[in-house]
């Protein structure tokens, strides 16, 4: 299959074979990114993929016995026909996720419709697990002994995990001291090398990108192409959950913001084949303190970047030079989506009602709920809109943080001000009490006044 497909410079525009692309992933002769595309596609109507042909397999794969079937990466592989043969995929069962309903959410918006993609739900708890099965069975078929990303934390679990099911090292670079801790175990738990090296994400993308071009390791951030293959998978999900409709809006938190391109891309080539007759608007929710895509758009109509130095509790979106904005301009301005930002506690109180909901995310995810309160503010979104969130990883990743939040370690009196009605209706402080029968008879009574 590996004919099939061909990058092509998102800058430049120029294409060169698998095959011929740097060990950095970006274009020698402009510095842009590649993205995979399937020259196939784009000839005569007849002689394109037959959609109702294609929506009947990838749901019958969904009873095959075979792993690679199962997957809900793999089971739309003629979307990404990346490998030389599916049975080289690298698969632990991703994919497949739930579409919730959030009512509780949508009553207080007057939202009709309001959904949540969870990709927490995936085997390493993030939506890094359906770019690193795409990207991690490239590797392999290459024969990479070594693979290597830097991380806020979830891309290093999912490599980590990948990695060792393929029999592939593993080297980690992680920001010492700002990653949530059970993104750090699972790192080490799966047998990366797992350095911790004392500066920010940033820090550590400057210095693995020397590392690749000195040393034979595969680079497995959201630069390598073959991730963004895998992610857009999640879009094809949506479609398929919602009969082959799309939403009118998803919503997508913003870090290094390959994310909202992966998924543009993917609702943009299901309409390019037929499968579905239009694309959703995809906007993107940044914290405030690490906001450099909303800065873009707004100081300079997103045709320059400034990196900013970034502060954020939502640690998995803690980054301040986003590599793949570019990308991501481009797919908010096709869509006719937006940019967002949000505070601190509104992330945190957006984070408990999505908890409350039955569901719970990690902090990263929860920007979107608190972007989507505003873009209705502004009359962006209608009631009668169908909105779908993405939620991108499970809320057991960062536990420390649900914990303080309840117990209002978390925020500040000042990042608190004006939300305090909604801080007092979300928490739920645990109580310590002797073991009693009277104790928790008298607690449940208060509980239920
Ligand atoms: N949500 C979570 C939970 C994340 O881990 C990330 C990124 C994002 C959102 C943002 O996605 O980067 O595609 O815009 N985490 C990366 C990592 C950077 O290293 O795990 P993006």
């Amino acid at each position: 299959m590996n004919e099939i497909h061909q990058l092509r410079c998102t800058g430049c525009l120029r294409t060169v074979a698998p095959g011929e692309i740097g060990g950095n992933f970006r274009c020698g002769e402009c510095g842009e990114l590649f993205e995979a595309v399937y020259p196939g596609w784009h000839g005569p109507r007849h002689t394109l993929p037959n959609p109702s042909a294609l929506r009947w397999l990838w749901r019958e794969r969904r009873m095959s016995l075979e792993a690679v079937d199962r997957s809900g990466v793999w089971r739309f592989r003629e979307m990404l026909p990346v490998l030389r043969s599916a049975d080289d995929a690298v698969t632990l069962g991703e994919g497949n996720t739930p579409l919730y309903d959030l009512p509780q959410a949508a009553r207080r918006l007057g939202l009709t419709t309001l959904r949540a993609k969870h990709q927490g739900m995936n085997p390493t708890g993030s939506f890094k697990d359906t770019g690193m099965t795409a990207a991690l069975s490239v590797a392999r078929e290459n024969g990479f002994a070594w693979v290597a990303c830097a991380s806020t934390g979830n891309t290093s679990a999912a490599m980590a995990a990948y990695a060792a099911r393929a029999g592939i090292h593993s080297l980690v670079l992680l920001p010492e001291g700002k990653i949530a801790w059970g993104k750090l175990a699972q790192a080490m738990d799966y047998g990366a090398l797992t350095l911790q090296l004392r500066t920010d994400f940033d820090g550590c993308v400057r210095v693995l990108s020397e590392v690749v071009q000195r040393a034979p390791v595969y680079l497995l951030n959201s630069v390598n192409p073959y991730r963004i293959e895998g992610q857009k998978t999640p879009a094809l999900e949506i479609a398929e959950q919602m009969e082959w409709e799309v939403p009118d809006h998803v919503i997508v938190p913003g870090g290094n913001l390959a994310n909202s391109s992966a998924l543009g891309k993917g609702f943009l080539e299901m309409k390019h084949l037929g499968l579905t007759n239009r694309a959703p608007r995809i906007s993107v929710v940044q914290a405030e303190g690490a906001n450099p895509l909303v800065r873009s758009m707004q100081e300079f109509g997103g045709e320059r970047l400034e990196p900013v130095q970034a502060h954020t509790r939502a640690s998995a979106i803690r980054i301040g030079n986003p590599a793949s904005w570019r990308k991501a301009v481009r797919v908010i301005q096709q869509s006719g989506g937006w940019v967002e930002q949000v505070t601190e506690a509104e992330i945190a109180v957006a984070k408990a009602e999505i908890g409350a909901e039955g569901i719970g995310c990690e902090p990263a995810s929860a920007v979107t709920l608190a972007g989507l309160k505003k873009l209705v503010q502004q009359g962006k979104i209608a009631p009668d809109e169908s909105v779908v969130l993405l939620l991108t990883g499970h809320t057991l990743k960062d536990s420390d943080y649900t914990i303080r939040y309840h117990r209002g370690e978390l925020l500040t009196e000042a990042e608190s001000a004006g939300l305090q009605a909604e801080l007092n209706a979300t928490r739920r402080n645990t109580i310590e009490l002797d073991a009693s029968v009277e104790e928790v008879l008298r607690e449940l009574e208060r509980a239920s006044r």
